[in-house]
């Protein structure tokens, strides 16, 4: 038989997909993979089931439903002052993942160069590879997650495409200051380069934090791609809409991409995604606040257990440094180790960089997401506490 395709063929199961896998059969509290308790907003939810009823359940336009495109503007404006034309500046994909495959097959050409920041999110390198671009990798490492300067400004060069930037982060919770994002924008006009811009955290920023898109800085308007998610804004991990943001002439080659790909979205999702949006702004700041207790108890519970716990901004993952337990092994280890004996499951944060030699750096930490209800939260710390307090650990004194 012919091989398949050599980039796609070359990655195993996710380790996200081998940790959930694994917690399933020692019945095991997955903090592990991101995806919220409960079943999302309940008024979000039920314009969109009695849409299904009433609605139109055809094709929508590819574009997406006027009323989402007209509520993404909309609250572009709201949020962040962006004056956004819904019909040539907005369109709905099917996730923020589409999102992101549909931007980076319309925007690179083989042989382009693109850069990334590691951690990396991880559909992010195997969709630049397949799409032919070159990536280059630019590494942040814990306990401070520092964006390197200089080793970013020489990822640039005259081949440059675009950047891949995500703020808030995942997994390492950093959100990206006004003077960050304006060195990055200074090296996008110095080489002509875009900004894929992947946002879907945007509004789950935490200690009075205010999410800032590239895009609104000067002269990012026409060079930055914004993406948001539904999955993220509304705890409704499973509906998988997004939507893009981006001056015509970026957003017409990525509708290319996006009508050969999905072409379109759910129309009752969208037209709940729609409903969403325009929620007032105690929706939003509520989302954020439940959020930022949700990471204290999460905080003071590992930290009262031994682990080291780094500083999270924003998103719901935080990342712990297990050294401190008496744990010397390395973090595919320790993972495995609490899934199986703690029955809590958490994911490696080395498996968030793929660009070859991790280095001793990055392979003491792992992520625990706390977007669980609080007696989830409150069993899981339960579980590592009882275990940590209680046991002979691997590689420990
Ligand atoms: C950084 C980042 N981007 C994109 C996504 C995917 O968003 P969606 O579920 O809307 O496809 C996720 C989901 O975990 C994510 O963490």
């Amino acid at each position: 038989m012919k091989p398949a395709n050599a980039v796609l063929s070359s990655y195993g199961t996710t380790i996200f997909e081998v940790m959930s896998q694994l917690a399933q059969k020692h019945d095991a509290i997955n903090l592990g993979q991101g995806f919220p308790d409960g079943n999302g907003p309940e008024d979000v939810v039920r314009v969109a089931a009695e849409y299904l009823e009433t609605g139109v359940n055809q094709y929508p336009s590819m574009w997406g439903m006027p009323a989402l495109r007209q509520a993404v503007a909309a609250h572009n404006a709201r949020f962040y002052g962006l004056d956004v034309d819904w019909q040539s500046e907005v369109m709905v994909t099917s996730g923020g993942t589409e999102a992101l495959a549909s931007s980076l097959f319309g925007l690179i050409e083989p042989g382009d160069e693109v850069v990334l920041i590691e951690p990396l999110y991880d559909s992010y390198l195997p969709i630049v590879r397949r799409a032919g671009g070159v990536p280059r990798l630019v590494r942040m490492t814990p306990p401070d997650w520092a964006l390197p300067r200089d080793a970013l400004a020489a990822a640039f060069s005259p081949a440059t495409k675009l950047i891949l930037l995500n703020s808030p982060m995942n997994p390492c919770s950093r959100v990206f200051d006004a003077d960050e994002l304006g060195f990055i924008a200074a090296l996008l006009e110095e080489y002509d380069a875009y900004a894929v811009c992947d946002e879907v955290y945007e509004h789950l920023l935490f200690d009075g934090r205010r999410h800032v898109p590239l895009m609104t800085l000067p002269g990012m308007r026409e060079r930055a791609v914004r993406i948001g998610s539904a999955g993220k804004t509304f705890s409704l991990t499973g509906w998988k809409v997004g939507y893009i943001t981006a001056a015509p002439e970026l957003l017409s080659p990525i509708a290319k991409a996006h009508q050969f790909i999905t072409f379109t979205t759910p129309p009752n999702l969208q037209a709940a995604v729609a409903y969403g949006l325009a929620k007032d702004d105690l929706y939003f700041k509520g989302l954020a606040d439940e959020l930022q207790s949700k990471r204290d108890r999460m905080t003071k519970g590992l930290r009262d257990i031994g682990f080291a716990v780094l500083d999270c901004a924003g998103t719901y993952f935080i990342t712990t440094d297990f050294r401190p337990l008496g744990f010397n092994g390395e973090d595919v280890d320790f993972c495995r180790h609490i899934t199986t004996e703690a029955r809590v499951a958490a994911v490696p944060v080395s498996a968030f960089y793929q660009g070859g030699d991790q280095g001793d750096k990055v392979r003491h930490f792992a992520r625990f997401s706390f977007c669980k209800d609080d007696a989830t939260l409150d069993e899981a710390l339960g579980r590592l506490a009882r275990h940590f307090g209680g046991c002979q650990v691997p590689g420990g004194p």
